[in-house]
């Protein structure tokens, strides 16, 4: 077993043993305002999204995770089964281990194999290039690539990379391939600067992925069992201060949140401060792990109706409807939006 697919099966374990259902990504923080009399049907709720062309019919989809070794193809062929039965995207851990190991990408390639009509995501680091980029997307047909960017965790990590020069390479990946490409993070959030350069670089999607709900630093500190950076394992912005950093962009660029989101009144709240659509990554791995796949198709189903009904009792009809109800922010939220200056 080759080091990389060592560190996927790592990577499952630990998230599973610091797995915490409770959300740190600032909902807590956040507010909606009841209304007694919606006017309106649980039926007439349209849930749908898009991602550039690509139409999703929920705003909620498997977030990447794996993929790499013998363990995660089997955890990938369950999640894609997941995927299939209740009609979200999916998206797959870094391809990368596959690039370089051709062994492997079958662990990947069962993905499509068992979601033929699905929605599929490739996943690959910020310093690959266009060319690694477009066989990322081959592999398994994907309907959009997710590039991630993580210098926290790269320089936890002992054997991580130590060279950052991304913008050149997100630029060309997205001027030359043919599906969506969609920068996110893993987990320590953007700033309003960093989506800038991402618009500025001709990024379409943004997924701010904030902190507050599955840690690298903790993860990746861990794994150094030797002088560890545990200094950094508050590092970052949570979601909903990403999200309210990303305001000043709503109107150019696709935002999607993932970070912490780990119940529908969550991910409705997300959607509330403007993101299209939400990632969520350890709490369906977790079910799936300890419930196995008919609770986490139960655990996904009780997920939309639960963000179905939260819609249905602020009256917004669909996503345009649920992004201009305002939400009340804690004191500390006022301080934050007001010291950073952003538009809420
Ligand atoms: C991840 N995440 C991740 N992200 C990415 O872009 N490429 C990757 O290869 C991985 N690998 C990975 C493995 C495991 C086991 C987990 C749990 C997560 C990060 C993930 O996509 C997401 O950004 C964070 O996990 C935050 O979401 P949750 O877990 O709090 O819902």
């Amino acid at each position: 077993v080759s080091i990389q697919s060592h560190r996927k099966d790592e990577h499952v374990s630990l998230a599973i043993k610091f797995y915490d259902k409770t959300s740190h990504a600032g909902f807590d923080q956040l507010r909606f305002v009841h209304q007694g009399i919606p006017e309106i049907s649980l039926d007439d709720i349209d849930t749908s999204t898009t991602i550039e062309n690509i139409r999703m019919d929920f705003p909620i989809y498997i977030e990447a995770m794996t993929g790499g070794s013998e363990y995660t193809k089997k955890l990938n062929q369950k999640l894609a089964r997941i995927a299939k039965i209740t009609g979200i995207a999916m998206a797959t851990g870094s391809q990368s281990v596959a690039l370089k190991d051709d062994s492997v990408a079958f662990s990947f390639e069962i993905v499509r194999e068992t979601n033929p009509n699905g929605i599929v995501f490739s996943n690959l680091g910020a310093s690959s290039d266009v060319s690694r980029a477009k066989a990322a997307v081959k592999m398994m047909n994907s309907d959009a690539i997710e590039i991630h960017i993580n210098t926290p965790q790269e320089l936890i990590m002992p054997e991580g990379d130590r060279e950052f020069n991304w913008i050149e390479n997100i630029k060309s990946i997205q001027e030359e391939l043919s599906c969506p490409v969609i920068v996110k993070e893993v987990g320590f959030g953007m700033s309003k600067e960093t989506i800038q350069q991402l618009v500025d670089a001709g990024v379409k999607n943004i997924n701010i992925s904030g902190k507050g709900g599955t840690s690298f630093s903790r993860i990746e500190n861990y794994r150094r069992k030797k002088q560890e950076m545990d200094y950094l394992e508050d590092w970052g912005q949570t979601t909903v201060e990403s999200l309210l950093e990303a305001q000043p962009f709503k109107d150019k660029t696709n935002i999607i949140a993932s970070g912490g989101i780990r119940t529908p009144l969550d991910a409705v709240k997300a959607i509330a401060l403007g993101a299209n659509s939400v990632g969520i990554a350890a709490p369906i791995l977790y079910s799936l792990i300890k419930n196995g796949e008919e609770e986490t198709i139960e655990f996904v189903n009780d997920f939309i109706y639960g963000m179905k009904s939260i819609m249905t009792m602020l009256g917004a009809k669909n996503l345009s409807e649920l992004q201009r109800k305002k939400l009340i922010l804690s004191s500390d939220l006022l301080s934050y939006v007001s010291q950073r200056g952003l538009p809420y």
